[in-house]
């Protein structure tokens, strides 16, 4: 046990009936599926695959992001800021910027896999030994709170990388920001990944890469199902399919039915017609001023970074 290693903090997440979640996304006109179940240990694996694709630009231009300005972004952070990462994996990202901030106070990984946490906090508390470290198990999208915080810091910048934020819809990111606003108080900021409405054939290859590891990352779902719940689906029947609905600013993925058939899940029984789809997941792109009139009830856009073909946003807000 390091010693800049503190106990790990839980807020256990509540028990969800996800059998119930799943048979009435199901039964909606477009049957849907909730898009947390892709990451499972597979679609996690399969998930770290897509950030290395060619055609996935989101991971790679955001690391580029960070470091072509990393000194502006240290500076803007300041000095001593207590860093809070939502969904923070293996807290790989994080390094670069542990390595480059003015004598950040402390790190704050909250993450909704205890096992991952524990064993990613172990080698970052051996390998930056002045940092403390405070692990929270918890579910950030549902309700948390942040313990009190008993050494000296500036302020606490909530660090939110991937665009994970266009996983929600507008509406719930709306909500969900305002919650992390509140959670972490006023003066505090947030350091967001935000993907930015481009050429759609780029969006299109970006979510169907040519070795179909998408696709696969999409079937896992059916998989995980299949396996964890009990459920017939036949992976040969359902293909992916994912596409930019340009109304909505947003990539669409979809698994949809080569045949009629027939699903059981779980005592339950699911009618699907022969091109019907089943959605799994949106995937919100934004332009600069549309994400800052999102947020503006709670949050003050106060710098925005962007690569060379505005692919990709990183940006500070003040709340
Ligand atoms: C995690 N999230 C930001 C990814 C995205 O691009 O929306 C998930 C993903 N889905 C398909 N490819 C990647």
């Amino acid at each position: 046990m390091h010693n800049n290693l503190l106990k790990l903090k839980k807020f256990e997440p509540e028990t969800e009936d996800i059998l119930s979640e799943i048979t009435e996304g199901l039964t909606r006109p477009q049957k849907a599926l909730p898009s947390k179940l892709f990451y499972d240990k597979e679609g996690s694996s399969l998930f770290d695959q897509i950030t290395n694709l060619e055609e996935y630009y989101l991971t790679r231009t955001e690391v580029a992001i960070i470091k072509d300005n990393i000194k502006q972004i240290s500076d803007t952070l300041g000095q001593e800021c207590l860093l809070i990462e939502l969904g923070s994996g293996s807290s790989q990202k994080i390094r670069l910027l542990l390595e480059n901030l003015n004598n950040p106070s402390g790190y704050v990984p909250i993450d909704i896999s205890e096992e991952h946490l524990l064993n990613s906090v172990r080698t970052l508390a051996k390998d930056y030994p002045g940092l403390r470290i405070m692990p929270m198990y918890a579910d950030y999208t549902k309700s948390f709170n942040l313990p009190p915080f008993n050494f000296p810091y500036s302020k606490k910048v909530v660090y939110y990388p991937g665009s994970t934020i266009g996983n929600f819809s507008p509406v719930e990111a709306y909500e969900f920001l305002r919650r992390i606003s509140q959670i972490a108080g006023p003066e505090s900021g947030l350091l967001i990944g935000v993907d930015l409405v481009k050429d759609k054939r780029i969006l299109h290859k970006a979510y169907n890469d040519k070795s179909g590891v998408t696709a696969d990352f999409n079937l896992n779902i059916l998989r995980r199902i299949n396996r964890e719940i009990g459920s017939n689906f036949n992976l040969n029947e359902w293909e992916h399919n994912a596409f930019f609905n340009s109304e909505e600013n947003r990539i669409e993925m979809h698994l949809e039915s080569k045949s009629e058939q027939l699903i059981q899940i779980n005592g339950t029984r699911v009618k699907v017609a022969r091109g019907e789809s089943i959605l799994t997941e949106y995937s919100y792109k934004y332009t600069i001023e549309a994400f800052r009139e999102l947020v503006s009830d709670f949050y003050k856009v106060e710098t925005v970074w962007t690569d060379r073909n505005n692919l990709f946003s990183i940006q500070y807000l003040v709340a």
